[in-house]
């Protein structure tokens, strides 16, 4: 039976740290960290996101500044917006909730966040900076996977890593940080729809990372024994919600899972305030302590 990581207990911890934090700081300041979300449109997951995000950004006393935009938004109001973001000093992080409608290209927008208050490490400065081996903000969800690895204790070094899927947010980033000597030392795969043979890849995964959006994808027959899955997907099916991983399938067979809901969401968020805080920190030149890096 494989051992279920609890990425929700990982994750209050974190957040519980990060409200000491913000308590004392916020005194030596004058004010608490303020993350602005940009919201396009009504698709239903963000919606489910965003209020996430909000709920846990009060908690810890972060202010939390929503922006929902019609669906309809041209390019240039929403990066008017940014610009005017970029330029207020109350605010420290900025984030553009995905996906957005089909007329607004990402990287158009993304790309006009100031890097300094990137806080889903999506700017191509941020990224770029992840990629020689100097990450300032790694985005949130590998970030939250590589603290789960830590605390979990997982051994990476010389480890194979098996990435299903090969997003900007998850798969490539996540994969250029596994492969980093000082972060990981793992030899890295990542499989997409353009893999020929996904069983000869799957199945000898130490550490297989499923990120496809894709329902109950990976049964027991694609994995070998003992291997640590990381569940990335998150489904809402009629019988309830699912990863990409059919859990009760290998949960006899994988030595270790993170479970749908409370394995990686909870860590993204976690990691997303993480940021936060730390550009808040730099926007007021204190030193950030990059410890775990
Ligand atoms: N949509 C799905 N995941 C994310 C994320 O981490 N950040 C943003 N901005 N949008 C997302």
């Amino acid at each position: 039976m494989a051992k279920i990581i609890d990425g929700k207990k990982i994750a209050a911890e974190i957040r519980n740290n990060l409200k000491e934090e913000i308590l004392g700081l916020s005194k030596k300041i004058g004010r608490g960290p303020c993350l602005a979300a940009i919201w396009v449109g009504e698709y239903q997951a963000s919606n489910t996101y965003i209020k996430a995000k909000a709920r846990a950004c009060e908690e810890i006393g972060m202010h939390f500044r929503l922006y929902h935009l019609q669906e309809d938004i041209s390019l240039s109001e929403i990066l008017s917006l940014i610009k005017k973001l970029n330029e207020d000093s109350e605010v420290d992080g900025i984030l553009v909730q995905l996906p957005l409608p089909p007329h607004l290209e990402k990287n158009r927008i993304i790309e006009v966040i100031s890097p300094k208050k990137d806080v889903d490490g999506f700017h191509p400065y941020n990224l770029g900076r992840l990629m020689v081996g100097e990450p300032t903000f790694i985005p949130c969800t590998p970030a939250g996977i590589l603290e789960i690895l830590r605390q979990e204790d997982i051994p990476t070094e010389g480890a194979e890593v098996v990435i299903l899927g090969r997003s900007d947010i998850v798969g490539k980033p996540l994969a250029n940080l596994l492969l980093q000597k000082k972060i990981a030392n793992a030899t890295v795969t990542i499989c997409h729809t353009g893999t020929k043979d996904l069983y000869l890849h799957t199945r000898r995964a130490d550490i297989l990372i499923v990120a496809t959006g894709k329902p109950k994808m990976i049964g027991k027959d694609m994995i070998k024994e003992g291997t640590i899955i990381i569940d990335v997907g998150i489904h809402r099916l009629p019988e309830g919600l699912c990863g990409d991983v059919d859990f009760l399938d290998v949960k006899e067979k994988a030595a270790a899972i993170t479970p749908v809901p409370g394995g990686v969401g909870p860590m993204t968020v976690a990691m997303l305030l993480k940021n936060t805080v730390k550009a808040y920190k730099q926007n007021f030149h204190i030193q950030y302590d990059n410890e775990d890096l």
